[in-house]
């Protein structure tokens, strides 16, 4: 597998756009020294498109680097003549069977959907996928967090990974670099696959020019914060909202202050919306904080929380992850039980097992917790997905 890039050499600043559909959420971005890459993932795009040959692209770094940014960017201008499928693992303890390719089957449907709803083995689903893939116009197909896949989907990325050439897919997988510890089930899979069809694109911190450029308007001192942040997007751009007279000295101090400066039940809602990964349905929320949708306006207007079509969420895990970690462990189990009693009987379809196995771990109710469990998945703990 190729290090294709180091360090963004172009120190070209990208305009902002308006993103919109799969990509959307993001809003109005201002995404600094990515054009060297961007530019390598239309190439490769372009490449996939003309010649219906595929590609895996492994966009990697750590965390708050800007995977995802780039990702979105790149997806908001593939253009009509491609089409985007978008699916994230969830950072549950006991990820759910087939995460990511719930998300993707359901745009598809056909063949794969049936194949993902019930229950099939990684084997036919990626036989599925690949077919899905040969038979629509290209398609961009990105995975994000893989990271926190469950071992199917990683059996998935693995089968179509081998086969990916035959097919027209630019497939881009995202990962923390930094939580592939020697015996991560991700570092196996990157192992294995074959070096002529598969990339990595490896992202670096901005540099202090474009760090000087984002603080132009703060009175924060730009060299400081470069140092602080070595450049980790996520953190500087923390640092700035939270808009304090001295640079945070952690990512988390730079996410809590920019809480802090939030009234009492705008915080309350953020600690109700930090016990619930990814996403948090309003129905969930009004069970866990009462004062929920008055105080919604307040803290998405602040930026910290984004409304999605299917629930609200911090606009970035590595806030919602600072949140929780500073609740007090009373009041986490309190919303955790909360978040239990609301999800075994929710507003809308079925209880979601994998959602309430999260929530019984966390509570630290053994006894239901391994009673949800679906069969054979192994607990995946969240240790060390903290910056
Ligand atoms: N190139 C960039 N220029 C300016 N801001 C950026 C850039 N990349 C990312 N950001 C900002 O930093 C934040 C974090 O980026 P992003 O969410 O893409 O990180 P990530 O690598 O996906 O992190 P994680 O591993 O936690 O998912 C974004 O919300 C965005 O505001
Ligand atoms: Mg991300």
């Amino acid at each position: 597998m190729a290090r294709i890039v180091e360090r963004a050499g172009a120190r070209g600043e990208d305009a902002p756009v308006q993103l919109s559909g799969q990509a959307a959420s993001v809003g109005t971005v201002e995404l600094l020294e990515r054009s060297e890459e961007l530019t390598l993932l239309r190439e490769w795009m372009a490449a996939v498109s003309e010649q219906s040959k595929g590609r895996l692209v492994f966009v990697c770094g750590e965390a708050g680097i800007g995977k995802t940014a780039l990702l979105r960017r790149f997806c908001a201008g593939a253009g009509e003549s491609v089409r985007v499928l978008w699916a994230s693992c969830d950072p549950l303890f006991t990820p759910r069977p087939l995460g990511p390719l719930l998300d993707i089957a359901r745009e598809t449907a056909g063949e794969l959907r049936d194949q993902v709803d019930g229950g099939g083995k990684p084997h036919d689903v990626a036989s599925a996928l690949l077919r899905e893939l040969e038979s629509a116009k290209p398609t961009v197909l990105v995975l994000e967090d893989l990271h926190w896949a469950d071992e199917a989907t990683l059996d998935v990325v693995r089968l179509v990974g081998r086969r990916v050439d035959s097919v027209p897919v630019l497939l881009t997988a995202s990962y923390r670099g930094e939580q592939l510890h020697r015996a991560h089930p991700l570092r196996i899979v990157l192992g294995e696959l074959p070096s002529t069809s598969v990339t990595r694109l490896e992202l670096s911190g901005l540099s202090r020019e474009a760090v000087v450029s984002l603080a132009r308007w703060s009175a924060l001192d730009a060299d400081e914060l470069y140092a602080r942040t070595e450049g980790n997007p996520f953190f500087v751009t923390e640092a700035l909202a939270a808009d304090t007279e001295l640079v945070p000295a952690t990512v988390r101090d730079a996410a809590l202050a920019r809480v802090a400066r939030l009234g009492a039940s705008a915080r309350g809602l953020l600690d109700a919306v930090a016990v619930v990964p990814q996403r948090a349905e309003v129905w969930l929320l009004e069970a866990l904080a009462p004062s929920a949708r008055e105080a919604l306006d307040e803290c998405v207007s602040s930026g910290i929380l984004r409304t999605e079509a299917n629930g609200i969420a911090f606009r970035h895990e590595l806030a919602r992850l600072a949140v929780e970690e500073s609740l007090t462990p009373d009041l986490a189990a309190v919303l955790h039980r909360r978040a239990i009693a609301a999800l075994a009987e929710p507003a809308i379809g079925p209880p979601d097992f994998a959602r309430l196995a999260h929530h019984a771990e966390a509570a630290g109710d053994r006894r239901v917790g391994s009673s949800l469990r679906p069969h054979g998945s192994g607990a995946r703990g969240l240790g060390g997905r903290s910056p």
